[in-house]
């Protein structure tokens, strides 16, 4: 199955039911994305994206339809995908080395075999030095590349990522963004990142898709042809520019839309 998609959402609906309550997320969402291939998700804040999110992850099933990873069905959490949240569940009482290899030791492999390899990525995500320190004295930032550390120490083939810098300050989420950047270019994992931020979301990846309002559906799909590696200096190019103007546009046009229709629904009550 090496030549099926890394991640495949196939007319996939989502319908969250409560009694007489009923949502529904996402309806007929398709994508498909390529391995080793970054994609970002924007959209309107409840438009669905980490409902869809976490049907790739396995945390819930859709209504209708059909999410496939590497071919196959999902049907539930596996380490070959992982998820990072906008704020990383970390052990308060291990230490940034302990909650970095928890991954690995939990699996019962042998010290020996991902001691070098943490030691190299806590290196990487700048923490060198901090390897005794607990989370509770950390900054935001540092708590959240000890979170991605100890997702890249795993080897995922597939990472998930649901705005995980959006509670960081702006300094900080550049920094962040660069760091993600430099990560991709040495592993080229399969990515999907979930963001309000155009710029971001431009910056990151190799294709960036536009959701509706609620129910969540792809409206528009944008590949970013700007060459990599890429800095954050890309993002004062004038094709970077061309394309956040496209986006700023659509999303514009689709919370004008959502505006007008939650007014009308307003009225007719
Ligand atoms: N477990 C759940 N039970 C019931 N409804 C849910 C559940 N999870 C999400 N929803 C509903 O589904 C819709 C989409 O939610 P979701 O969290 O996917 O949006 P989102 O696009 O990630 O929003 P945001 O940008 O604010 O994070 C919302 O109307 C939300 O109320
Ligand atoms: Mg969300």
């Amino acid at each position: 199955m090496s030549g099926a998609p890394a991640i495949a959402l196939e007319r996939v609906r989502k319908e969250f039911a409560k009694g007489e309550r009923r949502v529904l997320a996402v309806d007929d969402v398709d994508l498909a994305v390529e391995q080793r291939e970054f994609t970002a998700i924007l959209g309107p804040s409840g438009c669905g994206k980490s409902t869809l999110l976490n049907m790739v992850a396995g945390f819930e099933g859709p209504t209708a339809g059909r999410v496939l990873a590497g071919g196959a069905p999902v049907d539930g959490p596996s380490p070959a995908r992982a998820v990072v949240f906008q704020e990383p569940a970390l052990f308060p009482w291990l230490s940034v080395f302990d909650n970095v290899v928890f991954g690995p030791k939990t699996q019962g492999k042998p010290a020996a075999e991902y001691r070098a390899g943490a030691a190299q990525i806590i290196e990487q995500v700048g923490l060198s030095g901090f390897e005794s320190h607990y989370p509770a004295e950390l900054s935001g930032g540092m708590r959240q590349r000890v979170g991605i550390a100890r997702v890249l120490v795993m080897q995922p083939q597939i990472m998930l990522m649901d705005e995980p810098f959006g509670a960081l300050d702006a300094q900080t989420r550049s920094l962040m963004q660069e760091l993600l950047l430099e990560v991709w270019e040495r592993h080229h994992q399969t990515v999907l990142f979930i963001t309000h931020d155009i710029e971001e979301a431009l910056l990151l990846a190799d294709r960036v898709c536009v959701m509706t309002a609620r129910p969540g559906r792809i409206k528009k799909t944008i590949r970013v042809a700007i060459p990599r590696p890429r800095s954050i200096e890309v993002t004062t190019s004038p094709e970077f520019n061309r394309l956040r103007a496209e986006v700023f546009a659509l999303i514009r046009e689709e919370s004008l839309r959502a505006a007008a229709e939650s007014a009308r629904a307003g009225g007719a009550r």
